[in-house]
């Protein structure tokens, strides 16, 4: 596009150029004429000029005239010499008075034509014009002969100091003198002009004897006239021959007078103005000239003056008709010129409008096909808006379904909280009452103890809900107390002391040191604190870390309270970030609870008007920060009376409700296990009072193992190789279903039966357990009798394995039921007791021999198969040299 306007510049530069150099023509001179009188003989010689310059292209001539005033001529020359004219034409007027300026043009490099008369020096660079001495001298002779060489005369002079008048004079008197019966009687200056003659022949001819005139020269055919003027009122006979000098053709003319009889004769003065501007050519051009071009002369008088009247009339009509035709020719050339312009113009702008036509059709064609791509997106943005548009109607009238949802179950879950309240108290009660008793077995007190911590745990839901219930219905109220924050919340840590001490947690409780007192609700401060700091406990590793601190801010000239809990293990994703305070949110598991906790917590700080936010790092864990106002014991209605002292019995409740120190698997377990004669029941579970039940359950016919979780789970079902697992479904990090997929694709554990005891019992999820490879599937509550017999069941399935192998195998039947691998195994195994029969057979020779090292004594006394297969994994998990084929 750019190229394309650049091309288009250059077309109006080059046009315009064009137009500009047509405009200019060619490059032109400008020639100033200045004639020093305004007479006939002037105005012939000026329209000889402006004639021959008409021919000339490149000529421009500017005439300046004064009537007879040499000051008035300086003023005209010096002007053009300042408009740097190309080349001066000077008649001076008088030789003295014009000299100065005409030497400054012509040294200031403008040639100078001197015209008909002369300066005092040789300061110009052409002279046209007729020699003055010679033409006079001639008139002179010619006088005289006119006189028959006797005779007087009077002389009419021109302009005292033109160097015409000068060399006239000069001229006529030596050629007169050269006949001595020839006088000149008088003298006068006439300057040229008829008047003035007229009026200096009037007194010369009343001062002389007129009779004696025979002869009256004047220097020129105006003066010559003015002559016969005077003559007439004197002379009534024959008057004096008079001669006068221009003969020039025209009316008022030399010519006309000679035929009119007015005067007798005149010498021809040459105009030459066409000689001028042809000298003034060649000057202008550098073409070599003459210096001094001297015009001839002749007489006129009545013997031919009409023939040489035809000759010059034919001459004019040939110029007028020269004239005519250069004028029609100068039309001709300007409308040329000017048609010429028109063209280019027209060529210009016929360029330009096509130019501009293709550009605007290009243009407008983009346009449309940008216009109709912006259509077409704008159609586009059309459909996705009213897409969205329907989506978002869609999910209003969802979200407003799912509030509506919501509000129904909260108040369903308000209302069975009330009524559920109710007989949990009558449940807590009594329980509280039997623990008081000295008479309890140890598995009773430990019933009981399981079903009061159960039953906290659900009061504390139940108290939950209706307070959230309250804050949502705009009921909840504040009471503020005055009291020291760090003091108050590190009364609530005592709570955690043995959760400390069994987790072997790093816990530090820290302030600013500056002084904390100030009003707060100090029940509701204390469920913030103790959900936040239970909530770490709950994540916490064991010998991880928990941090508080405390201290004060200062936010836009306001005093907060800052409480931040940390703990070093837990990890919110940041697409949680923004939910976990979301009433009902769950993080993906169970292990985040029912979903209230932290939709309370941050209703009760609200209530403070403080703020709460949460910081979670995937290796640095997690710290919830909560910003409170300082509020001044006056700004706010404190109670009368403090009626809280110290932990709330809802805290004390709360406590025991949380998990209870989970037990480690003693280290001596694996002596139990190889002392014992009881099957191992490997049960994974991160509920511990649900651990202590099955386990309570199970005590009698199995040795119960647990792991609190799926990845622990793993591990010691690798370890200890139990006769059967029992496993969770939803717990922290690896649920029960990837458990029981990894087991079942270890070959160490593959043929363990796994049960799944789940609280999920949805059909989908039986499914997804069964396809993971799960043995069987039992929903939470669960009849202990069915899982039990569920149990033994597949224990005895296993035995029936062995039986196969001991009884049918051993004694040389095929078993087809045994899968492949494990009937060429036997194969190998039998081949190499029947030849080493007569021997006593070392089991390790035997191991070796068979590829396999030593199998564990413990798992022939629980009837299990031999596993066919082992890998390094297996070792280095279970410590224990594992069954190896060398295939
Ligand atoms: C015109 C004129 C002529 C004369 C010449 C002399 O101005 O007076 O008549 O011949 O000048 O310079």
């Amino acid at each position: 596009m750019k190229t394309k306007f650049q091309l288009f510049a250059i077309i109006i530069q080059f046009a315009l150029l064009a137009l500009g150099s047509c405009s200019r023509g060619d490059d032109g001179f400008v020639i100033g004429v200045s004639q020093c009188s305004e007479d006939l003989w002037r105005e012939t010689v000026n329209r000889e000029i402006m004639r021959e310059a008409s021919f000339r292209s490149n000529m421009e001539v500017v005439v300046r005239s004064v009537k007879d005033d040499s000051r008035q001529q300086i003023r005209d020359i010096e002007r053009f010499i300042a408009e740097g004219v190309d080349l001066l034409v000077i008649a001076p007027n008088e030789a003295s008075a014009l000299t100065p300026v005409v030497s400054k043009a012509y040294r200031s490099g403008i040639p100078v034509i001197l015209l008909d008369r002369k300066i005092l020096n040789d300061d110009y660079t052409a002279y046209v014009g007729a020699d003055n001495y010679k033409l006079a001298h001639q008139l002179g002779l010619y006088a005289a002969a006119q006189m028959n060489y006797e005779g007087n005369v009077v002389e009419i002079r021109g302009l005292n100091g033109s160097t015409a008048d000068a060399e006239r004079h000069r001229g006529f008197t030596e050629a007169i003198a050269q006949f001595p019966r020839i006088q000149i009687i008088a003298e006068a200056e006439g300057n040229f002009l008829r008047n003035n003659a007229r009026e200096k022949m009037h007194s010369i001819l009343n001062e002389i004897d007129r009779k004696q005139v025979d002869l009256i020269f004047a220097m020129n055919d105006q003066m010559a006239l003015g002559v016969n003027d005077a003559t007439r009122m004197y002379y009534s006979g024959k008057r004096p021959y008079i001669i006068g000098i221009d003969a020039l053709l025209g009316k008022g003319g030399g010519m006309e007078a000679i035929n009119d009889g007015a005067i007798d004769a005149s010498f021809i003065y040459p105009t030459g103005g066409d000689r001028v501007i042809e000298l003034a050519y060649r000057i202008l051009n550098g073409i070599k000239y003459e210096r001094e071009n001297i015009l001839s002369t002749g007489v006129v008088d009545r013997s031919n003056v009409r023939v040489i009247t035809l000759q010059n009339e034919q001459i004019i009509a040939q110029q007028d008709k020269v004239e005519t035709l250069n004028s029609r020719l100068n039309r001709s050339a300007t409308l040329y010129t000017r048609q010429s312009r028109s063209l280019l113009i027209a060529i210009v702008f016929t360029i330009f409008a096509v130019s501009t036509l293709l550009v605007l059709i290009r243009t407008n064609n983009s346009k449309n096909k940008l216009n109709r791509q912006l259509n077409l997106q704008n159609e586009e943005i059309k459909r996705q808006v009213d897409t969205l548009q329907t989506q978002k109607v869609q999910l209003v009238k969802l979200s407003r379904e799912l509030e509506a949802a919501t509000q129904a179950k909260l108040v369903f879950f308000t209302d069975i909280s009330h009524d559920l309240k109710t007989p949990l108290t009558l449940i807590m009660g009594p329980v509280e009452e039997l623990l008081t008793s000295e008479n309890l077995s140890d598995g009773e007190r430990e019933s009981l103890k399981l079903i009061q911590r159960n039953s906290h745990k659900l009061m504390g839901l139940l108290t939950q809900i209706l307070e959230f219930r309250t804050y949502e219905n705009g009921k909840m109220q504040m009471d503020y107390s005055l009291g020291a924050m760090d003091r108050f919340l590190d009364g609530i840590n005592q709570l955690f002391t043995k959760f400390i001490h069994h987790k072997q947690v790093d816990f530090s409780f820290e302030t600013d040191g500056s002084d904390l007192t100030f009003p707060f609700d100090a029940q509701k401060m204390e469920k913030i604190y103790f959900n936040l700091l239970s909530n770490a406990f709950k994540f916490v590793m064991p010998g991880g870390s928990i941090s508080v601190r405390l201290k004060r801010v200062v936010v836009k000239k306001r005093l907060y309270c800052e409480l931040s809990v940390y703990n070093s293990d837990s990890y919110i994703h940041p697409d949680h970030v923004k939910s976990v305070f979301e009433r009902f949110y769950h993080l993906g598991d169970k292990s985040s609870g029912s979903g209230i906790g932290l939709a309370l917590t941050k209703s009760l700080v609200r209530m403070h008007g403080g703020t709460i936010g949460v910081e979670s790092d995937e290796k640095d864990g997690t710290t919830f920060i909560v910003t409170i106002p300082m509020p001044d014991a006056a700004a706010v209605a404190l109670k009368t009376k403090e009626d809280y002292d110290g932990v709330s019995s809802y805290c004390r409740g709360q406590i025991d409700a949380i998990a209870p120190p989970q037990e480690h698997e003693k280290e001596s377990i694996l002596e139990d296990i190889e002392a014992g004669d009881k099957p191992v029941v490997l049960l994974i579970e991160d509920n511990p009072d649900m651990c202590t039940y099955v386990k309570s359950l199970l005590a009698g016919e199995y040795l119960v193992v647990t792991a609190p979780d799926g990845k622990e789970g793993v591990k010691m079902a690798v370890k200890y190789l139990p006769a059967i697992i029992l496993s969770d479904v939803m717990m922290p990090g690896m649920s029960g279903f990837e458990v029981c997929r990894d087991l079942k694709n270890r070959e160490l554990t593959k043929d363990i039966p796994v049960v799944m005891l789940t609280a999920c019992g949805m059909d989908e999820q039986r499914i997804e357990g069964f396809e993971s490879g799960a043995d069987a599937y039992i929903s939470k509550p669960f009849n202990a009798g069915i899982l039990k017999v569920r149990m033994g069941k597949l224990i005895e399935n296993r035995k029936n394995i062995k039986r196969l192998i001991d009884h049918e195998w051993l004694t040389g039947k095929e078993c087809k039921t045994l899968a492949e691998s494990h009937r060429e195994l036997l194969g190998n195994f039998r081949k190499y007791v029947e030849t080493h029969i007569q021997e006593e057979i070392d089991i390790d020779d035997l191991a070796a021999d068979l590829g396999m090292s030593r199998v564990l004594s413990q798992i022939q006394r629980d009837n299990r198969p031999p596993p066919d297969r082992d890998d390094q994994h297996d070792k280095a998990e279970t410590g224990r040299e594992p069954v190896v084929v060398r295939s």
